[in-house]
């Protein structure tokens, strides 16, 4: 199966089982706007209590707030978004359909990467064990001419994203014979720059002053309340302030399921640090939050850090994380130092003081700041495809069935257990309604009687329980239940008195936080 069916695949999975659907989907949907269903929210919530967890927990240091999505306009002329929240678009002229200008350049630079990859594929199949990478790279004659070309397209990408020079954009488009991969053609519009944040009106008098945005980053909710938190709560820097929270942007290029919406959420802190020590602090942050990817068991390998080629005129080092996912490694969180930028501006337009003072070093500055950015979508996304399997399991009567599995990190997966009696009879249903309820309290369990105990299984796999409990005759002598396991298949059986702590020691939030 091939990584783009795979992804076909879990999308509909998603929806056949309650994890997401499309927004108002009985009239026909809304282009890159979902909605979670029941087990969706259950993975989600998991998530954002495992990032909340992590940094308010564990951090004396960092305290967590809940800012409004509305906010003064002027928040958004001082943040550069009004300005500078642009994308590049343009539009092929026979298709009708919008691209972004950048997104097309990056793509074509994409696909003559992979050229060189299949090169070396090539090679490294020809020339065996002999084979040198890096010295066919760097002698290979067809290899040199597309590297070449990369580094021409590229060096002539960056100087127009950095002016930013919109006609020399459309030059590179039209020179790399870049085609619309609906209607095949070159014809092109000319590129403009679009503004991505949503506006509405505020108040019942429609003219231009009322007009507001819906936050296109939480960030900012946090830097105009640093002086309300670090007075109201005595804080001294360093410190960080986190949050979660809805975001909105208009997307121009909505694709890829949940990983670019128009509606989504972001798990945002930010750090408050001395001027000067801003490095130390992103290395050591920039470390932490891969650690807190690892922490959840997924495959290292999975990841990179990719650096921030270009920084934006507030930044001084930026690194993103990415995930391999199906449609390839992209950005799941970013890490940014950006310096004094975003307080100092707030400070300019609101002309208010917005300063620290240092009782260690006895003066008054203004923190730079260390984000963590991460989108709960995303990692929603990460869960779901990184754990989706499809599997031929051999029978106990040695014929062969096919499951689907999510192996979601068991502390995030939206069901802990689920608790089954082998027959709806002898009191074995009673006895399993009795577990259930001695365990609710604390992990999210099911009851399930209908059907064989095999499509009982199947059911709980496709949804990514962790834990399934079987209830069968001998538990009725010796108060013993089975307990199989989602990734292994296999069972042990081990006292009822024992489930509490056997779960908890399995499915707690805290085995992740541990490993941090
Ligand atoms: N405050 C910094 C900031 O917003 P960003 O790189 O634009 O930085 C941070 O966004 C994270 O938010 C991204 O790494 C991604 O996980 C998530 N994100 C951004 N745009 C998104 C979208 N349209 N849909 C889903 N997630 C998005």
């Amino acid at each position: 199966m091939t990584q783009e069916e795979l992804f076909k695949k879990l999308i509909s999975h998603c929806k056949e089982y309650g994890f997401i659907f499309p927004s108002s989907e009985i009239y026909d949907g809304l282009s890159a706007v979902y909605d979670y269903g029941q087990y969706g929210s259950e993975l989600k919530n998991n998530i954002k209590k495992y990032w909340w967890d992590s940094m308010v927990l564990l951090n004396d240091n960092i305290v967590g707030i809940d800012a409004a999505i509305f906010m003064h306009p002027r928040t958004w002329e001082a943040s550069g978004h009004v300005g500078a929240f642009n994308d590049p678009l343009i539009d092929n002229k026979d298709s009708k359909k919008r691209y972004r200008a950048d997104v097309l350049i990056e793509e074509h630079i994409a696909k003559l990467e992979g050229k060189i990859d299949k090169e070396v594929e090539k090679a490294a199949k020809k020339f065996g064990e002999a084979f040198d990478k890096n010295q066919f790279i760097t002698t290979n004659g067809r290899v040199l001419e597309i590297q070449k070309e990369i580094d021409t397209v590229r060096a002539r990408f960056v100087a127009a994203l950095e002016k930013p020079d919109l006609d020399a954009m459309r030059q590179i488009i039209v020179d790399c014979e870049i085609v619309c991969p609906i209607s095949g053609t070159k014809n092109w519009t000319d590129v403009r720059q679009f503004n991505l944040m949503f506006d509405t009106k505020i108040g019942s008098v429609s003219d231009e002053a009322n007009v507001i945005y819906l936050r296109p980053e939480t960030a900012q909710g946090i830097f105009v309340n640093f002086l309300n938190v670090q007075k109201s709560g005595r804080m001294k820097v360093p410190f960080g302030i986190a949050q979660i929270g809805k975001a909105f942007r208009n997307e121009i290029v909505a694709r890829q399921f949940i990983f670019r919406m128009r509606e989504f959420e972001q798990m945002e802190m930010q750090f408050f640090v001395r001027p000067g020590s801003e490095l130390d602090w992103f290395d050591k942050w920039k470390e932490k939050r891969l650690r807190w990817h690892l922490a959840m068991g997924i495959n290292p390998e999975k990841y990179r850090f990719h650096k921030h080629d270009k920084l934006a005129h507030y930044a001084n080092a930026a690194y993103d994380i990415e995930f391999q996912f199906p449609f390839g490694f992209k950005e799941v969180e970013g890490i940014h130092s950006r310096t004094d930028y975003d307080l100092g501006r707030h400070a300019q337009f609101s002309g208010k003081k917005i300063t620290y003072f240092d009782p260690e070093l006895n003066q008054s500055y203004v923190p730079y700041v260390i984000e963590t950015s991460i989108g709960v979508d995303r990692m929603v996304l990460l869960a779901l495809a990184n754990g989706y399997a499809e599997e031929k399991v051999v029978k106990e009567d040695g014929t062969t069935d096919e499951r689907v599995v999510l192996r979601i990190p068991p502390a995030l997966a939206p069901v802990k257990l689920a608790v089954l009696p082998l027959v709806k009879k002898d009191g074995l249903d009673e006895k399993a309604q009795q577990i259930v309820k001695a365990l609710r309290f604390e992990f999210n369990c099911q009851y399930d009687e209908k059907d064989s105990i095999g499509r009982r299984y199947r059911r709980q796999d496709a949804i990514g329980t962790p834990y399934c409990i079987t209830v069968d005759h001998q538990t009725m002598q010796d108060d013993t239940v089975t307990i199989r396991n989602r990734d292994t298949m296999q069972q042990e059986r081990i006292p009822i008195a024992g489930l509490q702590k056997y779960m908890g020691d399995k499915v707690s939030i805290r085995s992740m936080l541990e490993k941090i």
